[in-house]
Order: structure tokens, then sequence, then C-alpha cells
């Protein structure tokens, strides 16, 4: 039964998001390059925001863009070096997944 809801679920968010970024792919992009600093659902992981001595803004509740969140990938953010491993397809990918964290 469980199996059924999960399949029904991702099916379901696959076709309302045929022509999007894969948020879902994003996820993966996320957990290997982004997680260790903004944390598993956002929330900026506090040690690294005290190491940097800076304000990391918390994913659930911040408005970002496409274009904000890959600018800052690509070239960097204030004390973020740029991402260059997340290229591409990932890049949209990961983006898609930042911006499905917004509660
Ligand atoms: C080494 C730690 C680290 C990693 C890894 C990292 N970030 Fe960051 N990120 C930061 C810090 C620190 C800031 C805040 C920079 C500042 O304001 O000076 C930041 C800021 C940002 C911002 C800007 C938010 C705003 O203030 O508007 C975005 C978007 C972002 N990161 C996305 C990502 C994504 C996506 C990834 C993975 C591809 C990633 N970051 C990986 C540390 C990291």
């Amino acid at each position: 039964m469980r199996m059924i809801l999960i399949t029904a679920a991702l099916t379901a968010l696959s076709s309302t998001a045929v022509c999007a970024a894969d948020a879902k792919g994003g996820k993966d992009v996320y957990d290997k390059s982004c997680k260790s600093c903004h944390g598993v659902d956002g929330t900026p992981n506090a040690g690294v925001a005290k190491m940097m001595k800076v304000e990391m803004k918390d994913f659930k509740t911040v408005d970002l863009s496409d274009a904000d969140i890959k600018t800052a990938v690509t070239a960097g953010k204030g004390k973020m070096k740029p991402i260059a491993s997340v290229t591409g397809a990932a890049l949209d990918n990961v983006a898609a997944y930042v911006k499905s964290m917004k509660k």
C-alpha cells in the first residue's frame, strides 16, 4: 500500500513538472554539494556561519529566483565560493530544488 502511494505521489510530481527543471534530481546535487553548509532542509549550518562570520539565509524562508541561486553557485556570493562542479542540468535542478524548500 505504501509503495502504491509513493508511486502515485511521484507520478503526480513528475507530471506537473514536465517542462520545469527537475527538483528531485536537484536533491542529489544539493546533498552532495550544498548540504554540508546549507543543511538538510535549508537551515544553515550554524558552525559554518560562525566560522565564516556571516549571517546565512534559511532557504525555507527566503525568496530566491533561479538567477539568484545560479549566480551564487557559478560566481559565488559573499563568503561563499563558486561551486565549479555544479553546471548545466545539475545547476538547473539544484536551483529548482532550493526554490522548492521555500515554505
Ligand atoms: C562551504 C560552504 C557552502 C557550500 C558548500 C555552499 N554554500 Fe551557499 N552559501 C554559503 C555561505 C556562507 C553563504 C552566505 C554568503 C554571504 O552572505 O556572504 C551562502 C549563500 C548562498 C546563497 C545566497 C543566499 C542569499 O543570501 O541570497 C545561495 C543561493 C546559495 N548559497 C546556494 C548554494 C547552493 C545551491 C550550493 C550547492 C551547489 C551552495 N550554496 C553550497 C556557504 C556554502
